[in-house]
């Protein structure tokens, strides 16, 4: 499903960054059975999204043909504000927007445990800087997953990729896709750092794990 952005992105390595994302998603997704396929309505719960630049991307790869619905949460004003800006969508179309400002785990704990996820995202998740945080982000996005639902991270550098996915196993999700993604985009500040240089994708536990 198209989504354009209503304001260009003001990094100068966005776009090709997105381009590089989107490559790397269907290859992470390819193997997998069952994702997402297209005909019936789809929810995109974006967690600690900041500006939520990969709105667009997530429409294309995983919006299907019918309604979608994206909601998004970060604790920052100033990213979610420009996230509503450039991804508000028309009212007459079916693709539906909502970025809040919210600290993730209250968000979390407010949501019905009714609300229904096809899709967890965490892009460049941040476990290792607060385990106790993002491991209740992790586990609140879980939850929100529908059965057949799928919880994607990316992630910046090997060990914090290797620290997340231990937890989120941990937890009990289980691991159906690991890509280390070799176009990703070297940070020249930050040695062994590159954007979605690392994608996982889980499943929630299976029914009959303890505690699901
Ligand atoms: C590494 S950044 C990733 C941002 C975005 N997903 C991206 O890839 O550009 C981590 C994000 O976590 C958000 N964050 C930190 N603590 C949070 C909290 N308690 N609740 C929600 N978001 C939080 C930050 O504001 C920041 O946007």
């Amino acid at each position: 499903m198209a989504l354009t952005p209503n304001a260009p992105f003001q990094l100068g390595d966005l776009p090709e960054d997105m381009k590089i994302l989107r490559k790397a998603l269907r290859e992470t997704l390819h193997d997998i059975p069952d994702a997402p396929a297209d005909g019936s309505e789809r929810r995109i719960l974006n967690l600690a999204c900041g500006r939520a630049d990969e709105t667009g991307v997530l429409a294309d790869i995983f919006g299907g043909d019918n309604r979608l619905e994206i909601v998004g949460a970060d604790i920052r004003a100033a990213e979610i504000e420009e996230a509503r800006l450039r991804w508000k969508a028309p009212s007459h179309g079916d693709i539906y927007t909502r970025f809040h400002v919210e600290d993730g785990k209250r968000f979390l704990d407010a949501m019905s445990s009714n609300e229904r996820f096809n899709l967890t995202f965490m892009r460049h998740q941040n476990f290792w800087n607060n385990p106790k945080l993002w491991a209740r982000m992790f586990e609140g996005g879980l939850r929100q997953l529908g059965e057949d639902g799928l919880f994607v991270i990316t992630s910046y550098f090997d060990v914090e990729h290797e620290l997340a996915c231990r937890k989120l196993e941990t937890l009990g999700a289980v691991k159906v896709a690991d890509h280390r993604n070799l176009d990703s985009r070297a940070l020249a500040d930050a040695p062994g750092k590159s954007v979605d240089r690392h994608i996982a994708v889980f499943r929630k536990p299976p029914s009959g794990t303890p505690g699901w």
